[in-house]
């Protein structure tokens, strides 16, 4: 079981649990069944509305994962990563804090998320 905060200058934080671990539960799909207004669009990582800040609420070291091309495309462009801090974040194996919330699965981590 994961605990998500969700925080926006403009609301209220709220944090909710997720089921970790099933591989479709997108941060977008968790935000929404939960109402808290994460934008989003096309939801299929192609226009990048859904772009959140995503940190470590306990300091502990975030999981790896490596973007997708599709994420690492729209992220650059919406100048969020460039392509060497991508290729850093390969290489160390380290997760991006930018991420597109239709785009990430949530993992068993607690994590900030920024919307
Ligand atoms: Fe379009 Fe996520 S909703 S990239």
């Amino acid at each position: 079981m994961a605990l998500v905060t969700f925080s926006n200058p403009e609301y209220k934080d709220k944090t909710v649990y997720a089921v970790a671990g099933s591989h479709t539960e997108s941060l977008l799909k968790l935000a929404k069944e939960h109402k808290i207004p994460v934008h989003h669009d096309c939801q299929d990582g192609e226009c990048g509305n859904c772009v959140v800040r995503v940190t470590s609420v306990d300091n502990k070291a975030r999981m790896g994962y490596h973007l997708t091309e599709k994420e690492q495309t729209v992220l650059r462009h919406l100048g969020k990563l460039t392509k060497d801090q991508i290729d850093q974040l390969a290489v160390d194996d380290m997760p991006s804090e930018w991420r597109l919330a239709c785009q990430m699965i949530v993992r068993d981590e607690d994590i900030l998320v920024e919307y």
